[in-house]
């Protein structure tokens, strides 16, 4: 093997999982001496951290990697790991596919990078992909920002969504103990972060699976009380999680988030459909009459609550008036941010294999629909910005116009002011809103307010 220069490069597909195991992953290469680099032609270690929830997600990977497989065949040290849910659905699989691979790893096996790579450098080409355990890593991640940090509390996912692929590829759930993620929200604090979102794909599943449970069958360690218990870490500013189930979401979650200073107004609580049949052939386990209540108690607690939301249009069966139906709901709710997709049959999943497929004409055609009904509700739900005071967490310089910075405010509107980024990086601003677009928002600083 050639140890030198031992540059790597990371490739991350997919969602926030995927965001924070490639930070993991990158700590443990630096830990092992690798330094980073931007460009990937300069690596000597490439690591695609891939997604595959829709086909196209799926498709990406593979075009990625098929110029680096060449790459390797003039350059036969290049080390090519395919690690994530790709990784974890294709298996052995990729390596008839693709066999320059190096290393093929699942999402569970994030932590191990180390120990597989030593077993590439003994010369074998390696398949992780069992069900394992997660280990706690005890490896520092390299983090993209210095403000914000994601913070897994639940791994896996125990639903059995009839779309969806993320428990084939994710495994059974797993918690982590509150006493570790209290831990390392406290190392980040002293590190000077100012944010944390905690993770999960059913973060509302937090603890189930932890011992503790009480006579009464309720486990004493929900996601409630784990905000009750990391709340109030030192330097830690701003708390949010992500990704919340309509089944299991509960009034006290609310009146915590109401009732705890740091943890902000923002929910993301997919609905995936307005009709109750789709949602039933889903096997979602909740109504839209439900998911409405919900939102409506949130509302009632915190009346500016910024919400947001995943809907699937084109699922098997639907029919116009059924797609009529999520229309009808997103009219209605006002939705801050909707992240939208055609439906995709995704291998191993039970709708894939149902005879009522849509036509893609239909699905995009309901797709395109629904995009311009979210353009024209979130311009009218930005509105309610304008002329306000809002506080802004600075993360970034505008890459688009240096003499402005970018942060978020506690709704997570991405918003721009003129300010210096080296005096405001991680200081929370007051600012006052003077012009608001459908996701992003301009302002003028007050004053700095805080630390
Ligand atoms: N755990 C979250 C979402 C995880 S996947 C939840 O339960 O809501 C992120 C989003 O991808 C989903 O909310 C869904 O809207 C979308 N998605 C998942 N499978 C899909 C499929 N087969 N086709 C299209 N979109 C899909
Ligand atoms: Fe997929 Fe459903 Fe689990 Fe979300 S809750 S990750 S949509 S199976
Ligand atoms: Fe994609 Fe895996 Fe996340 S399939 S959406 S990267 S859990």
């Amino acid at each position: 093997m050639t140890t030198s220069p031992r540059r790597y490069h990371i490739t991350t597909f997919g969602c926030q999982m995927n965001k924070a195991d490639s930070e993991r992953m990158a700590g443990i290469l630096e830990n092992m001496g690798f330094e980073w680099s931007e460009d990937p032609n300069d690596a000597s270690l490439i690591l695609y951290n891939t997604c595959t929830i829709r086909d196209n997600a799926e498709q990406k990977v593979y075009s990625y990697l098929g110029r680096q497989a060449k790459r390797k065949q003039e350059q036969p040290d290049l080390t090519l790991i395919v690690a994530g849910c790709v990784a974890q659905q294709e298996g052995e699989q990729l390596l008839r596919r693709v066999p320059e691979l190096d290393l093929v790893m699942g999402p569970q096996h994030a932590n191990r990078l180390e120990d597989l790579l030593q077993q590439v450098f003994d010369g074998n080409q390696v398949v992780a992909t069992e069900e394992v355990h997660i280990m706690e890593d005890i490896t520092k991640p390299r983090r993209d920002s210095k403000v914000t940090a994601w913070v897994n509390v639940i791994y896996g996912c125990n639903e059995r969504c009839t779309y969806c692929v993320v428990p084939n590829v994710r495994g059974v759930e797993q918690s982590r103990t509150p006493e570790a993620i209290r831990a390392e929200m406290e190392e980040l604090g002293r590190q000077g972060y100012k944010e944390v979102t905690l993770l999960g794909q059913n973060i509302d599943a937090y603890g189930r699976d932890l011992p503790g449970a009480t006579a009464e069958g309720r486990h004493q360690h929900t996601l409630t009380d784990l905000l009750y218990y990391v709340h109030d870490v030192p330097g830690i500013e701003r708390l949010r999680f992500a990704t919340s189930h309509p089944r299991y979401f509960t009034e006290r979650l609310i009146r915590a988030c109401a009732e705890l200073p740091k943890v902000c107004e923002l929910f993301h609580i997919p609905f995936q459909s307005g009709d109750n049949d789709i949602l039933k052939a889903m096997s979602r386990g909740y109504t839209q009459e439900k998911y409405r209540r919900i939102i409506d108690t949130i509302r009632r607690y915190m009346p500016d609550a910024a919400i947001s939301a995943d809907a699937i249009v084109g699922f098997p069966g639907e029919t116009e008036e059924q797609f009529q139906n999520t229309l009808r709901l997103v009219e209605d709710i006002r939705f801050d941010l909707l992240n939208t997709a055609a439906y995709s049959p995704r291998p191993g999943t039970p709708a894939a294999l149902w005879e009522n497929q849509l036509s893609e004409e239909v699905k995009s055609d309901r797709l395109q629909r629904l995009n311009h009904l979210v353009n024209v509700k979130a311009a009218q739900a930005s509105q309610r910005y304008f002329g306000r005071i809002e506080e802004v967490l600075v993360e970034d310089q505008n890459p688009k116009d240096p003499t402005q910075v970018m942060g978020r405010t506690r709704g997570n509107r991405l918003t721009f002011f003129t300010g210096d980024i080296n005096e405001l990086k991680g200081k929370i601003v007051p600012v006052k809103i003077t012009q608001v677009r459908p996701f992003s928002l301009t302002g003028e600083a007050l004053s700095v307010a805080c630390c």
